[in-house]
């Protein structure tokens, strides 16, 4: 990618600013003054501007931990969006959504493949969820969980509920229909209080993240998600 597009994209400037600051040669690329707004940075370059510095990265991974009141969009007119807790300069979205009211285990990415590869309902990618509800928990919701429960307009693929106490208990499920946990518990005369994705795919939600901080995904995590 050319130096100066790169430097706009990462919101150092407008291209007209960037190409003003490469000119004057106040940019670094591996510890190299570059004066050629045109010159190709890589994977992996290392840009000085103006003493902040930027690494160059085509695919971008995150871990959020969501906290309420956030929508699951890149932007929105009303609401807060889950992409504003994130410093990147690269466009990324969420991987799927969660509700606003909604906690927990987000990925956040701008690698559509990645994304299409955990969201599509063909894949069918696991995700689990600690519930609170109000409503008596009976022992037969086990089995309708693990048949699939008939919502209005379709029945969802086998799911599990795992009873934690009187009012809390895990439940996981293969797709991601809007709403779809709280539709289900609604329609075992369940009325979910409180929702938590504790683990997309085979990973985990990372405990350390407060609700709002994230982190980048590791290589294995990656490397997990992708197989
Ligand atoms: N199911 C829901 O009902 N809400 C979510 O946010 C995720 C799954």
């Amino acid at each position: 990618m050319r130096l100066d597009k790169f430097l706009a994209n990462a919101k150092c400037g407008s291209r007209k600013d960037v190409k003003k600051i490469i000119k004057a040669g106040n940019v670094l690329v591996n510890d190299n003054k570059v004066t050629d707004e045109a010159f190709n940075v890589v994977e992996n370059d290392r840009i000085t501007i103006n003493n902040k510095e930027l690494i160059v990265k085509e695919f971008v991974y995150y871990m959020l931990n969501k906290p309420s009141g956030y929508i699951s969009a890149t932007i929105d007119n009303y609401h807060k969006t889950v992409v504003q807790l994130i410093d990147d300069y690269h466009e990324i979205f969420p991987v799927g959504r969660l509700d606003i009211d909604t906690v927990g285990l987000l990925f956040l990415t701008n690698d559509g493949e990645f994304c299409h590869n955990l969201t599509s309902p063909k894949k069918h990618v696991n995700k689990k969820y600690y519930v609170e509800f109000i409503g008596k928990y009976y022992p037969e919701i086990e089995e309708e969980f693990n048949k699939g429960i008939t919502l209005k307009d379709f029945t969802t693929l086998p799911g599990s509920i795992e009873k934690i106490s009187e009012n809390s208990c895990y439940v996981t499920i293969q797709e991601g229909k809007f709403h779809q946990v709280k539709l289900m518990m609604k329609a075992c005369n369940l009325e979910v209080t409180y929702l938590k994705r504790v683990s997309f795919g085979n990973i985990v939600l990372d405990e350390s993240l407060k609700e709002g901080e994230y982190r980048e995904l590791t290589l294995e995590e990656i490397n997990i998600l992708n197989k």
